[in-house]
Order: C-alpha cells, then sequence, then structure tokens
C-alpha cells in the first residue's frame, strides 16, 4: 500500500483554487530538481540512488551486517546530524521498542547504541559501562571525517577496542563509512585497513539513509534493507510520474508554501507512537537544514503524542497562531491489545471494554485533529499504511522530495547549509586549534 498525503482538513485555510494557482510554481520547482539545473545541484544523487545504489556495496553491507551480527553482542554507531538520525530513525520505527534490553532469545541481533551525537562526557563513560563484559563492534560514519563529535566518541571506543582485542582483531570490529577516497578517517580506514563503505559525493548528509550511512546499522538491527530500497524506489516512481493533483510530494510541497504565505511559519509533525520520534527527529533536520537559510524558511518542529498534549498541547490549541500541524499516522498498528471489563467499574473505563487500545488511540487523534483545526491550526496527514520497512522507504522518499520541492518554491538552496559552520569556527578557536589564534583573541574578550 501506498503513503497517502491527506490535506483534506485545510479546507478552511486553503481553496482548490489556491492549489491550482500553485501549480505552475510546483511543477518549475519540480523541473529544477529533476532537470538538475537548480541550486546544489551537486547533491542530487539521493533522487536516483533507490534505483542506481551501488549493489556490490550492497552485498557486503549484509555480509558486514551477518559478520556484526555473529561476533558482537553490541554495535556501536558513532556518528551526529545526517550520519546519525537516519539509522535511528529506521532502528526505532522497525524495531521492538524495547530493543536493547529484551533478554538473550527474544533478541538475536546485537544491541545498538549510539554516540558521537553529542559531547556529553557523562553519556560517553555511562556507555562505557554497558560494553563491560561485552563483545563489541564500531560503525564510524562521517561523510568529511572530522566532525568533532564522532571524531572524540571514536577515539575513546577505538581505545577501548585495541584494549580488549589487540589491534589487529580490533580493526577487523572497526567499518567506517565516509569519503569514497578522501579525509582523516578514510586515511585512518586505509592505514588500518579497516572495512569501508562509502557516502557518496552527491548525496548530502540528510539525503544519506539509503546509503550504507542509513543500511548498515539497519541490516544490524535485522531489518529488511531489501524492503526499505523498494518502498523508496516505489515512492521515487510516484514523486516522478505522478500528474500535481495526485502526486504527495507534491501537494505537501504546495500546501506548506501556501500555508507560510498566510503567516504560518511553524510546521509542527505529531506522532501517535513513540517509534516515530526519531523519524521526527530527521524529519527536523531535513527540513531544517535544508530551508532554514537567507532568513528564510519553515521552522520544522515535532511533538510526541499524546504525550505533549499535556504540555504542549495548550499552546498549540491556543498560543500564538502561527503553525500548521502535520500528523504522521500509522494506519495499522502492529500489536493489538484489547480492554476487558472490570466488575466493579471504579475507574470508569468499562465503556471501553472491548475495544483496543489503537481504537483508543486513533480516537484521541481525531479528537485532536479537530480541536486543532478548531484552533485554527490548519492539520495535514501523511498516512503510513504500516509499521514496516517498505513503508518507511516510502516516507524517507515522500519527504526528501518534498523538500526539495518545497526548498526551490521558497527559493533559497536546499542542499547546502552554511550556517551550521559558524558554531564551529568559534568552538575551534575557544579550543585552541592551530589556525584560529585570532579569532580565539577576539572571543575570548567576549566571554
Ligand atoms: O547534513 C549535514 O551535512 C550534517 O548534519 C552532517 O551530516 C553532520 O554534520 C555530520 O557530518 P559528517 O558526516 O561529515 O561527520
Amino acid at each position: 500500500k501506498e503513503i497517502v498525503f491527506d490535506y483534506s482538513k485545510t479546507a478552511g485555510f486553503i481553496s482548490e483554487e489556491e492549489m491550482k494557482n500553485m501549480k505552475s510554481t510546483v511543477m518549475g520547482a519540480k523541473d529544477v530538481l529533476t532537470a538538475k539545473s537548480g541550486a546544489g545541484n551537486d547533491y542530487l544523487g539521493w533522487i536516483d540512488l533507490p534505483v542506481d545504489y551501488d549493489k556490490e556495496e550492497f552485498a557486503r553491507i549484509k555480509k558486514a551486517a551477518e559478520k556484526i551480527q555473529g561476533d558482537s553482542d553490541v554495535l556501536l554507531v558513532i556518528g551526529i546530524g545526517g550520519s546519525y538520525l537516519g539509522a535511528r530513525a529506521a532502528i526505532e520505527f522497525l524495531s521492538h521498542s524495547f530493543y536493547n534490553v529484551l533478554p538473550k532469545g527474544k533478541r538475536k541481533t546485537p544491541e545498538i547504541y549510539f554516540v558521537g551525537n553529542s559531547i556529553s562526557s557523562k553519556y560517553i563513560h555511562d556507555l562505557q559501562d554497558v560494553l563491560e563484559g561485552k563483545d563489541f563492534s564500531i560503525n564510524i560514519i562521517s561523510k568529511s571525517g572530522t566532525t568533532t563529535e564522532p571524531a572524540i566518541a571514536f577515539r575513546v571506543f577505538k581505545e577501548m577496542l585495541i584494549g580488549k582485542y589487540g589491534k589487529e582483531e580490533a580493526n577487523k570490529r572497526i567499518y567506517a563509512t565516509t569519503d569514497k577516497a578522501k579525509g582523516a578517517l578514510k586515511n585512518l580506514a586505509n592505514e588500518e585497513g579497516y572495512e569501508s563503505f562509502v557516502v557518496p559525493d552527491d548525496v548530502g548528509g540528510r539525503f544519506s539513509v539509503l546509503t550504507a550511512v542509513g543500511l548498515l546499522p539497519i541490516a544490524v538491527s535485522g531489518a529488511d534493507i531489501d524492503a526499505l530500497m523498494t518502498g523508496a524506489a516505489d515512492a521515487r516512481k510516484v514523486a516522478l510520474e505522478t500528474e500535481y493533483e495526485k502526486n504527495p510530494a507534491l501537494l505537501y510541497a504546495a500546501v506548506r508554501n501556501i500555508l507560510l504565505r498566510k503567516g504560518k511559519q511553524v510546521e509542527i509533525v505529531a506522532n501517535y507512537e513513540p517509534s516515530l520520534h526519531y523519524v521526527s527527529e530527521w524529519w527536523k533536520q531535513l527540513f531544517g537544514e535544508s530551508e532554514g537559510k537567507d532568513q528564510r524558511g519553515i521552522f520544522p518542529a515535532a511533538v510526541d503524542l499524546t504525550t505533549d498534549l499535556h504540555s504542549m498541547g495548550q499552546f498549540i490549541q491556543d498560543g500564538a497562531r502561527i503553525m500548521f500541524e502535520t500528523v504522521l499516522n500509522v494506519e495499522e498498528s502492529p500489536a493489538e491489545i484489547v480492554l476487558q471489563r472490570e466488575d466493579v467499574d471504579t475507574d470508569g473505563m468499562n465503556y471501553l471494554a472491548g475495544k483496543t487500545v489503537d481504537f483508543v488511540n486513533k480516537s484521541a487523534m481525531n479528537g485532536t485533529i479537530l480541536a486543532h483545526t478548531d484552533g485554527s491550526v490548519p492539520n495535514l496527514m501523511v498516512k503510513i499504511p504500516a509499521q514496516d520497512a517498505y513503508s518507511l522507504g516510502q516516507l524517507f522518499y515522500f519527504f526528501e522530495f518534498a523538500c526539495g520541492v518545497s526548498g526551490y518554491i521558497l527559493g533559497v538552496n536546499p542542499f547546502n547549509q552554511p550556517g551550521v559552520e559558524s558554531y564551529k569556527k568559534n568552538m575551534f578557536a575557544l579550543l585552541g586549534k592551530p589556525g584560529y589564534e585570532e579569532a580565539r583573541e577576539a572571543l575570548l574578550k567576549r566571554l
């Protein structure tokens, strides 16, 4: 089944006339994207990735995953931003909610921990405790090979790995996903003989989930990466070939830009499944880094519902009217729990006896959508047919394509991220990195 984009609840905010009027702009943006004639066109490798990927490497990813599954209790995945969020989104969406703490036997694949996505000593230290007595491997992921957060974590855990196994065996337990030819990590991988996987030159970090960046950790978790790619390939066909009026990615790009022009500057992605939390985080990076530049963009926010209805719900319903909401709706829950009748109805819940928990969840969702719509929050919905790899592959591609089109409609280069450099320059200067001496003096005076 296909992903469906439903904007019927925006009827009071957007007319069909406006959608029609937007068509030429959207189709123009799509043409610029697919003709590769726009800004950032060096980074469009993701468009054809689901059908045009390195099959030899794909097979090697599966083999490496099998090896890790066979010789490791734990896989450490070291990376940040685009070298982190896709894998985590997929693993959390596709695996057991308590994957890492399932008793042996119930989970046949290694525990998976993510590190190098912050600079927290406590987090690193606590993870070292988790590794005690366990066999582990490392997948270090960095396109540039020079990013500080993962480089720090890699130093620490590489040392631990060498301490445990000796250098020769440790090198066989390190898998490097990086540039095909250049960068500090590639050089190290060559020197030490780590098995390497490639982040293609023409695929930016936030568009890289369907490369080895995402695929190796996802495969280690036992998820079906073939189905993931098939889902993405099918969504690609829909995105490229379907007419505007029925094309989910194009309609989504149209609606969000119309709403932005009406003053809706914040988009809140809302999920009703905790396992979608990191899909929302991945989506935030995708749209935030792609569109938030040149003093423009829609601010991407996310809530986990119904959890956050008890915190952020007040603001969404009744605060400043600056947002629209995009609900991620997993149509079919993989688990069924039926509520039972109790003899004494002390908690007043007997009226739900015989109903499933998912029915309650969907009722909460539908009630909330209408309440938010009544509160002037236009509501969009992305219907995800099932909680499986095929649907997730579609979802990834749907958002990536919509993002490229939407960014061009906005008039920015959706494929660069000049803004992420500023903090790095200051940090390097304050750390005393050679070459930053002058900046260091100036910054220290300001602190
Ligand atoms: O999208 C991006 O470019 C960033 O989020 C990067 O992915 C992130 O900074 C990590 O970079 P690298 O893979 O070079 O370590």
